[in-house]
């Protein structure tokens, strides 16, 4: 087995001819197993739209419509989102996701559906503010997102000041940003930093399935990591953040 740091893995996948190698992170990183030719699927795939400057201000042209759009930074293999669009006809999603060999996994989900109101990107969120303009989201989920541990890469972390500086340049006023954990040194850090931001948490939780009567867990999609992590017994936090008014 080879070690790498997963910062480090998309040259990685693209240099060497991998077959299957896990990628392993300490600090609660996923494990990641390389999937060959999954790049190149994911660019002839009619679901996704990687070349997103094409898109920026365009999404409900995309979509053929003017239903509100949702996006997940951090998909995964898209369990969450995939389900969403199902429930949600009238709600256009797009889920982003940083590794083809994750997103890969998503699309086969996607193929399975008959539904017109899911894309997904392949890119690294530090990009987003090429793929949208302003006002252009409803609402942004952040599902069991990469810690980041280290306090050097705090800005690295999708609830870092400087990622709600980027959700502030796309997202409608009254838009909502809502994130689910099992980490709750993350949590801690989420709830602190959001208050340097343009907004608030208005509701949250630390155990979110713990009082399923509660308003936050009303609707509630489960991810592929919430039920991990939820099968291990690890209570799940969950905030809602909106602008200041
Ligand atoms: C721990 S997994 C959680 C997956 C899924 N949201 C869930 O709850 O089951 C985090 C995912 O976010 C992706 N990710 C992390 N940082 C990202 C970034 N900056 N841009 C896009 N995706 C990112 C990772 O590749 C990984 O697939």
């Amino acid at each position: 087995m080879i070690h790498h740091k997963i910062d480090e893995l998309s040259n990685c996948a693209v240099k060497f001819n991998f077959k299957k190698i896990s990628f392993i992170k300490d600090g609660g990183f996923m494990r990641l197993r390389n999937v060959k030719g999954s790049r190149e699927a994911i660019a002839d795939s009619e679901f996704t739209r990687n070349d997103f400057e094409n898109y920026k201000g365009k999404w409900h042209e995309v979509f053929g419509n003017d239903n509100p759009i949702h996006i997940e930074i951090g998909m995964g293999k898209g369990k969450f989102i995939t389900t969403l669009a199902t429930l949600n006809p009238n709600i256009n999603y797009i889920g982003i996701e940083k590794y083809s060999s994750v997103l890969i996994r998503a699309i086969e989900k996607r193929k399975e559906l008959e539904i017109d109101n899911l894309l997904f990107i392949r890119m690294d969120a530090v990009d987003i503010l090429d793929a949208f303009a302003k006002d252009e989201v409803d609402k942004i989920y952040l599902n069991f997102s990469d810690p980041w541990p280290k306090d050097r890469h705090a800005k690295r972390r999708l609830t870092s000041r400087q990622f709600f500086d980027r959700y502030d340049a796309f997202l409608v006023q009254d838009g909502v940003v809502e994130f689910k954990t099992d980490n709750r040194d993350l949590f801690d850090f989420s709830l602190e930093e959001i208050k340097k931001t343009k907004f608030e948490v208005i509701d949250y939780t630390f155990d979110l399935h713990g009082n399923p009567k509660a308003a936050i867990y009303q609707g509630n999609v489960m991810t592929e990591y919430e039920e991990k992590f939820t099968q291990k017994g690890n209570p799940i936090c969950k905030l809602v953040a909106k602008r200041k008014q």
